[in-house]
């Protein structure tokens, strides 16, 4: 089963994500990790992603296509995949479809995660975050004991993304350079709309009704 998670900053996209890759044993490809992890080793994408990412612009595309063509060719995708974060253009969609196209493949379903704005900035704003890539929030979502991660028992941070600022920005940016792919995946019939303002066990249970018909 070949999956997208479609929504904008702070849907939940991760959080669902983590729970998806345990109960579907399917490798999660989250383009936003990927960046953050090249950054934390001052990699050459790092260096050139950096700026984009903490301002809350999107990374140019043509990077995020060497990236995920990359991704997409190991062992671990030969059984599906579930994109988190990716594609966010259309150029971006275009290109995943090329990719799969030249392996005989396609996109199975597009999950997309929809919550109103307001709800979008106290997701964001409340966010902690772990190194392991566990996700908390503080009244949402608080971790067992404060600050520290209940996986790993890791001090959790504020990602530099989720400073008021630059989420304006990216929820502008997600308007206009990724709901177009709302219509996109919808005039291809693979599109899937879930509530995403709903408690979070209740929304996994949602994407599992969806994704048990594609589960073969
Ligand atoms: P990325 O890391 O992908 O960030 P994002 O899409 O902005 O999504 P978020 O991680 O902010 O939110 P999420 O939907 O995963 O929500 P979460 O589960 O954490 O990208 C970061 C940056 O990298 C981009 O801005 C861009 O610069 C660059 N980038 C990445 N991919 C790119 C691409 N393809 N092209 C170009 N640039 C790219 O939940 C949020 C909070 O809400 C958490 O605190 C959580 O605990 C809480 N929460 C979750 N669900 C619920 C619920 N149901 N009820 C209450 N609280 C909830």
């Amino acid at each position: 089963m070949n999956i997208i998670l479609l929504g904008p900053p702070g849907a939940g996209k991760g959080t669902q994500a983590k729970q998806i890759q345990e109960f579907y044993k399917l490798p999660h490809i989250s383009t936003g990790d990927i960046l953050r992890e090249n950054i934390n080793n001052n990699t050459s994408l790092g260096l050139k992603a950096k700026s984009y990412m903490s301002r809350g612009e999107l990374v140019p595309d043509e990077l995020l296509i060497t990236i995920i063509k990359d991704r997409l060719s190991k062992k671990d995708c030969e059984k599906g995949f579930m994109l988190d974060g990716y594609p966010r253009t259309i150029p971006q969609a275009d290109a995943l479809q090329m990719i799969l196209t030249e392996s005989g493949e396609i996109v199975d379903a597009v999950v997309n995660i929809s919550v109103d704005d307001e709800e979008l900035i106290k997701r964001l704003s409340g966010r902690r975050m772990c190194k392991c890539g566990t996700s908390y929030h503080v009244m949402f979502n608080p971790p067992e004991k404060e600050d520290i991660c209940n996986t790993c028992n890791g001090k959790l941070y504020q990602r530099d993304d989720d400073r008021s600022e630059a989420i304006r920005n990216r929820l502008n940016v997600y308007k206009k350079q990724t709901q177009p792919l709302i219509n996109y995946y919808d005039s291809k019939k693979i599109l899937r709309t879930i509530d995403g303002s709903k408690e979070i066990p209740q929304i996994f249970e949602d994407i599992k009704k969806v994704l048990d018909e594609y589960d073969q």
